[in-house]
């Protein structure tokens, strides 16, 4: 068994497979650059800076910016190698396949479900909560048993009724963005580029007009002073909230699920990789200084923090509506990027064999796959419609830490096992960014686990993969069953479209 379980793919064969592939070739790097962008900028920019702030790093917010953006940057660099050399649609899955074996790949194939399907349906919770808001400025009420959640929970009281029925708007958003994704990922690449247009601009605008109203001393002292418990402020609060705002930076990675679908992966993959990065760093560090310096960071304690940092100065008032419009298309574009990751998760595992045919069924003219695409869809409008999702952040960055953490390993295991192999984009100081890479990830890590229940929750899901892979995968497995042959071979026909 533990033969089986460290079998590893072959880098020709998922090149093989990469050429066969169904999935239409149409992403440029301005393109892959917007799936970037579209998955990064969302919840963790336009409602976690402020309670970060507020509550852990104060001014000094803008340091865990910088310090999670560090070691996004290093887990970046080892996709970018990956994705150049290995341009599936699996990432993270099909990196761990081709280095540390079979049972590690499906580990954290499992563990990216944590990360794009919760992060989908987190982030419908989010856009729900917007949207109420905006029909709130047009003086438009919407009820609020159709707006939440029927459960909810809280530490003191555990899981309690809400009263409400489900959350009709997180539903509607998830449907939606399902039908884009099914119909073409050129139209859903269009979706997100008009998308990310708006939130950029949006998110543009407030800093240059907002730099005009810091008021400097608000940023005295930059790092306030530790209350005596760790993470209240002080270097450990600059530390606990980077741990809190890695969520702003997920959806990098996504791009690398994209692969299949770019026209010249080798050289665009990556550059949409670091690209995407790049710009939102920027702008996530220019963002949490306009915005501490705009209000004090007790006030930004606050679910929409970039509206209260407006409505502070009046001359800035009108910029309230535009924000909020922002922010609806960049949380919008986080679900589309989100689900677009997690069904070519599926497609990839079913071409392993890890799940059924109909994983990979592909539209024959659409040339997307209807039934992971539909499936991820019901998941995330389930969740988004039914579940608290207060404690579903922390399990999204840990699933995804995980996934940075296998990475910046395997991208040093194939330096060693594989040497040989052609790297289109080279990492250079391999061993320091790989171990850097895994120290900041596997830090921030430590950091989720050690708060609430992070740890048993992945335990958990971790049971029930298995459980899925020794019914499943284990038994039909193509790398153990037939090889590249089998594994390369197209998926069947969507039944839908016969
Ligand atoms: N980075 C994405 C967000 O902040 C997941 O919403």
């Amino acid at each position: 068994m533990l033969k089986n379980l460290l079998a590893v793919k072959s880098v020709q064969e998922l090149a093989a497979e990469s050429e066969k592939g169904e999935l239409r070739r149409s992403l440029g790097p301005a393109a892959l650059t917007a799936i970037g962008i579209g998955g990064i900028i969302g919840t963790g920019i336009f409602v976690l800076t402020g309670l970060a702030a507020a509550q852990h790093a104060g001014p000094g917010i803008v340091l865990s910016f910088i310090i999670a953006g560090i070691g996004c940057v290093f887990a970046a660099l080892c996709y970018a190698e990956f994705a150049a050399m290995i341009p599936v649609s699996g990432s993270a899955y099909a990196y761990s396949y081709a280095t540390l074996g079979e049972g590690v790949a499906w580990f954290i194939g499992w563990n990216l479900v944590l990360e794009y399907l919760f992060a989908a349906s987190t982030v419908s919770v989010g856009w729900s909560r917007y949207l109420v808001k905006l029909l709130e400025e047009f003086n438009i009420g919407f009820p609020a048993a159709l707006s939440s959640a029927p459960v909810d929970y809280s530490v003191e009281k555990g899981f309690f009724a809400t009263g409400a029925m489900f959350n009709l708007p997180a539903v509607l958003i998830v449907t939606i963005v399902t039908v884009i994704l099914v119909l073409g990922i050129r139209q859903s690449s269009t979706t997100n580029a008009i998308v990310v247009a708006i939130k950029v601009a949006i998110v543009v605008l407030v800093i240059g007009f907002g730099a005009f109203y810091i008021t400097a001393d608000y940023w005295h002292p930059f790092i306030p002073e530790n209350t005596g418990n760790w993470g209240q402020y002080g270097w450990s609060g600059v530390i606990r909230a980077s741990g809190i705002i890695f969520f702003a930076y997920i959806g990098f990675d996504a791009v690398s699920t994209a692969s299949q679908e770019a026209k010249n992966p080798q050289r665009d993959v990556p550059t949409g990789i670091l690209a995407s990065l790049i710009i939102c760093t920027i702008l996530y560090i220019l963002m949490s200084g306009v915005l501490t310096g705009m209000l004090e960071y007790p006030k930004l304690n606050d679910a929409a923090p970039v509206a209260a940092a407006l409505q502070a100065h009046p001359e800035l008032r009108w910029l309230t509506i535009p924000v909020v419009f922002g922010a609806l298309a960049g949380l919008t574009s986080v679900i589309l990027v989100m689900m677009l990751a997690q069904s070519r998760i599926f497609y990839s595992m079913s071409r392993d064999g890890l799940l059924p045919p109909r994983f990979r069924a592909c539209h024959p003219e659409w040339k997307t796959p209807v039934f992971s695409t539909v499936l991820t869809g019901i998941g995330a409008g389930l969740m988004g419609g039914l579940l608290p999702l207060n404690v579903l952040g922390e399990l999204v960055s840990s699933g995804t830490l995980l996934a940075f953490v296998t990475v910046c390993i395997g991208i040093m295991v194939l330096r060693v096992t594989k040497p040989e192999l052609p790297r289109p984009f080279r990492v250079k100081g391999v061993w320091f960014v790989g171990i850097m890479g895994t120290l900041f990830c596997g830090l921030m890590l430590a950091s989720l686990f050690m708060t609430g229940g992070t740890w048993y929750r992945i335990v958990g899901w971790t049971v029930i993969g298995a459980f899925v892979y020794f019914g499943y995968g284990y038994k039909h497995s193509t790398l153990r069953n037939g090889g590249a042959s089998r594994a390369a071979k197209p998926g069947p026909v969507s039944p839908a479209t016969k």
